[in-house]
């Protein structure tokens, strides 16, 4: 081939690239099928190999460089990158508000703000010269940093060169390297699994995979990149006003948050603080406040700066997710599969909005790797609705009498031997169903309410059933009398009559619903549901052989040996037959093998706007296919929606087919699924 034909080819398939790239990472909305981005990017990598002398360090092939570095080098920001003073509360933000509009002299109009999330990543300095990424630095002090260029050129959202033309010779943006929760929850699991050090949170782990000295193990770090402002500019001119800088940047082919807003007054600003505030546990990252920014650039020149920080911005800070406290003892919890879980008694903190008195230690190994002691200080974390974790100790605040944490030799609830599998971190009672805490952990499970839902039989009037031996297994419940019930403390008529109903109308359920309401150990929903799917009624599954189990898509050895051992256990089989004694019954299924989907595991991920993921879930489910909450070799096809992240890249590199949410509707359509 002539060399102009394959310059010409090769020019063609990196505009290409870099049009998809900019449509997936900036504008969130992925265009074409992973297949055909994969076949480019291979057609343009065996050009750019046979074809050396047209390779160009800005081509979209070159995000990972050869060999590691021996050590970072040192780069000077000319223009220095400096912090943020933080507002608290509404009073921090009307002193903000007043020092600004004595500081403008007279001018009565309300000001405009820009209103950004506060990212909490890595704060990172971009400089572009004619439009190709020459430099990637940490802030450092903020005028002396270190170059992690060679990082910051695997990130995908990262452009390798700028679109357009119309951009300034020299460009320095700067914006945050975050790592999205998904990606480190996955990162994290995986760690775990591999018996290697997990990170605290998002966080540092985006800290510490900038920090390494091989780009390889960068490249495979969940991180993006979000920009929120400039520094250095050369050769060229900006708009004068901040959100329409960051227009220019999107056009530029660099990520903006999609959550920025231009608002008038500092009340506006608080409406927009509440808003995110409220939202905040569902966005796809991390943000410790909202960054409000007078968005006039002359008026920004005027204000200035004190010290290290700009008089014409200020970040409102969130309820920290992290405090300090003491851990006062721990106590031993016993669940339902009878494992003793070591929870934290701390001193109450203020963290997450609430405050915390409990956290969990999860287990044995746990302690250890934490390496925490009964006295010490500790950090806790409580972000959104998970439940609070001890996540570090501050080694140098450890008083003289620490106790070391001893696990209990027998059951803390009813003194049976406890034991610990070989495989396993955790430590359980092995009394079984004679535990009282493992009897009420039963039964709170049967009654919750994606099991039999028995509205009423709330934690505390089961504590009460057991305490008072009137129930010691679930079947019992259904043999509860009224006067029973009335001889409870603070039982009055009404609620005897409710419970009673309630008790009843559970009878009516479905199989699925009362396989998981068993308990069996690691059969959650999903299973519980490819396994009735299976089997289509009750006779077939409890027959089942460990083979035949293992036939089901959502079940492996460990779930097989544990239904097996659920169905040859006399007392748990007599537990079944008497609650189908009592009258609890359901509809016998169509057996999964005949429908469409059997045997198929799906991924939803990203936005559907049309139908939502739940019912994207369900209609999956309805046709026989499993739906999973992570991408791997068995997935057969991802769905992905607009702000498809990791899974998304999961995909692609596994080279599972991936459909938009307009293919799946007509799949479903095509299904005689009605919408
Ligand atoms: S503006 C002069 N905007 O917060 C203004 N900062 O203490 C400099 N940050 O180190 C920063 N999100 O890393 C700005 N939307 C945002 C931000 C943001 C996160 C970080 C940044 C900086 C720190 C300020």
């Amino acid at each position: 081939m002539p060399s102009s034909v394959v310059a010409q080819e090769i020019r063609s398939l990196r505009e290409r690239l870099d049009n998809w790239n900019y449509q997936y990472y900036v504008l969130d909305q992925p265009t074409v099928p992973d297949a055909e981005y994969d076949r480019a990017m291979r057609r343009l990598v065996e050009l750019e190999t046979s074809h050396p002398e047209l390779l160009r360090k800005d081509s979209p092939s070159q995000r990972v460089g050869a060999a590691p570095l021996d050590r970072f080098r040192q780069v000077t920001h000319e223009v220095p990158m400096l912090s943020l003073d933080n507002a608290f509360d509404e009073q921090d933000m009307q002193d903000f508000y007043r020092r600004l509009r004595d500081r403008l002299g007279g001018q009565q109009v309300e000001v405009e703000f820009a209103c950004e999330p506060k990212l909490d990543g890595i704060a990172v300095s971009l400089i572009y010269r004619d439009g190709v990424l020459e430099r990637a630095a940490t802030r450092g002090d903020g005028t002396t940093g270190e170059d992690i260029t060679h990082n910051v050129r695997t990130i995908p959202s990262v452009p390798l060169r700028l679109r357009g033309s119309a951009y300034p010779g020299v460009l320095e943006v700067r914006g945050e390297i975050y790592m999205p929760r998904s990606g480190f929850e996955q990162l994290n699991a995986r760690a775990r699994e591999l018996g290697e050090k997990s990170f605290v949170n998002p966080r540092n782990a985006a800290a510490g995979s900038l920090r390494q000295l091989d780009a390889k193990i960068t490249a495979r770090r969940p991180l993006e990149m979000c920009c929120y402002g400039v520094g250095l500019v050369a050769d060229g001119e900006l708009p004068g006003q901040h959100a329409s800088v960051l227009d220019c940047l999107q056009r530029w082919g660099l990520r903006i948050n999609s959550e920025s807003r231009v608002v008038r007054g500092i009340e506006a600003c608080d409406d927009y603080y509440r808003d995110l505030a409220a939202r905040r546990d569902t966005l796809p990252y991390d943000i410790d406040g909202i960054v409000f920014k007078v968005n006039d650039l002359s008026l920004q020149r005027e204000l200035g700066f004190v010290s290290r920080a700009p008089r014409w911005a200020i970040a409102r800070k969130f309820p920290a997710q992290e405090e300090m406290t003491r851990l006062l003892d721990v106590e031993f919890q016993v669940g339902r599969t009878g494992a003793i879980t070591p929870v934290a008694r701390l001193e109450p903190v203020f963290v997450g909005g609430v405050t915390v008195s409990n956290a969990t230690l999860h287990n044995s190994d746990e302690i250890e790797r934490l390496g925490v002691r009964i006295g010490d200080t500790v950090i806790v974390r409580r972000a959104g609705d998970v439940i609070p974790q001890v996540v570090s100790v501050v080694a140098d605040q450890r008083p003289a009498d620490a106790r070391r944490i001893e696990f209990p030799g027998s059951c803390p609830v009813c003194g049976s031997p406890v034991e610990r599998a070989d495989t396993e971190a955790v430590v359980r009672c092995m009394g079984g169903l004679v535990c009282q805490a493992q009897q009420k952990a039963a039964i709170r499970h049967f009654a919750s309410r994606r099991a039999m839902d028995i509205e009423g039989l709330g934690d505390k009037l089961v504590e009460q059933l057991v305490d008072e031996g009137l129930v010691h297994n679930v079947a019992e419940l259904y043999r509860l009398t009224k006067a029973q019930l009335l001889g409870l403390e603070r039982m009055g008529e009404k609620s005897a009559d409710k419970l009673l109903a309630a008790l009843e109308k559970s009878r009516h359920t479905t199989l699925p619903r009362f396989i998981y309401a068993l308990g069996i150990r690691e059969v959650g929903e999903a299973t519980a549901l490819a396994l009735a799917r299976h089997f289509g009624n009750w006779e077939n599954l409890a027959a089942a052989t460990e083979e035949q189990l293992l036939g089901v898509s959502d079940v492996g050895p460990v779930v097989a040996d544990h239904l097996r051992q659920f169905f040859d256990s006399p007392s748990s089989m007599a537990v079944v037959t008497e609650l189908r004694a009592a009258g609890v019954s359901w509809a016998d299924l169509v057996v999964a093998q005949d429908l469409p989907l059997a045997g198929e595991t799906w991924v939803v991920t990203g936005k559907l706007e049309q139908l939502g993921r739940d019912d994207a879930r369900a209609h999956l489910q309805a046709l026989g296919a499993k739906v999973a909450g992570s991408v791997s070799a068995k997935t057969t096809c991802v769905v992905a929606g607009p702000g498809a992240g990791s899974k998304l890249g999961k995909a692609r590199e596994l080279e599972i087919p991936v459909i938009d949410e307009e293919a799946f509707l007509s799949l479903l359509a095509g299904h005689g699924q009605t919408l």
